[in-house]
């Protein structure tokens, strides 16, 4: 089976801070992974090294490995500007850029990359990237409007087309849904399913019903205590892990007795 990420013994510090240990685990090319788990456990941060953004934080580093359709990205003279262009990522809270009209919000991410791009080549990349995020129907009569006129939702798709416009390999979404209405979630949930068809996507979400309804398979991560580095518990299919968990930690916490 073909693999677009292999995570291997990977190890994450803030200083002398030990947050995420040794996590190892492979994940499937066009499959929507879930990361759960209590708050604190390493989600965000396990997401970070994905594509390099962990080491931006001062004193943030990674010991391991992480391979991307078989380049390790922290391999000696990879650029990280480049991962980050192959691992494209959509936050929490939607962040389109406030002022900038909705299509300069789609081509943000193109520009850096292509300097050149023609008119006919920008109005089609913002269609195709409007259109894989679910959204070309409802801002086509609008794009020179600014990015903060839309709704919440909107502007998180608006997000996604912007990260998609660069036609990464992998989308990594960290909680993409938990500033959202039930509406808007819902909609984002039903794009994903789209999105899978192209890109392989890691999601961290603390919505349980949600990772079930979603991924092909889940992570289960936890904390033993306060200081403790998060840990990878189980990862396997989410439909099995959610009716019957190899671990009581994981099964617990389906079950809401813990986090
Ligand atoms: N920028 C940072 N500097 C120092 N510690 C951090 C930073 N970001 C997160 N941490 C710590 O790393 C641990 C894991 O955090 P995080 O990855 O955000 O967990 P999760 O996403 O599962 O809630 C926590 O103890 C958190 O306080
Ligand atoms: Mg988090």
């Amino acid at each position: 089976m073909p693999k677009a990420i292999e995570i291997a013994s990977l190890n994450a510090y803030y200083g002398s801070f030990h947050a995420v240990a040794d996590v190892s685990l492979t994940i499937a090319p066009r499959s929507i992974t879930a990361f759960i788990g209590p708050s604190g456990c390493g989600k965000s941060t396990l997401l970070r090294t994905l594509n390099r953004m962990h080491e931006v934080i001062p004193g943030a580093r990674v010991t391991g490995s992480v391979l991307v359709e078989g380049q390790d990205v922290y391999g000696s003279g990879v650029d990280p500007v480049l991962v980050r262009q192959r691992v494209g990522m959509v936050f929490q809270r939607p962040n389109p850029f406030p002022t900038m009209s909705i299509k300069d919000n789609v081509l943000a991410g193109v520009r850096l990359q292509r300097r050149r791009l023609s008119k006919g080549e920008a109005n089609s990349v913002v269609e195709r990237s409007l259109r894989s995020a679910g959204l070309w129907t409802e801002v086509r009569d609008r794009l020179d409007k600014p990015g903060a006129s839309l709704s919440g939702g909107q502007q998180q798709r608006l997000c996604i087309a912007r990260a998609i416009a660069i036609e990464p390999e992998v989308l990594l979404m960290d909680e993409p849904c938990s500033a959202l209405d039930p509406i808007s979630t819902l909609a984002i949930e039903e794009l994903m399913a789209g999105l899978k068809a192209t890109y392989t996507v890691v999601i961290v979400t603390h919505n349980m019903a949600q990772a079930a309804r979603i991924s092909d398979k889940t992570a289960f991560f936890t904390i033993d205590g306060a200081r403790k580095p998060g840990r990878l518990v189980e990862y396997g299919p989410t439909a099995a892990m959610f009716s019957e968990p190899n671990q009581q930690a994981t099964a617990d916490y389906i079950a809401g007795r813990f986090g």
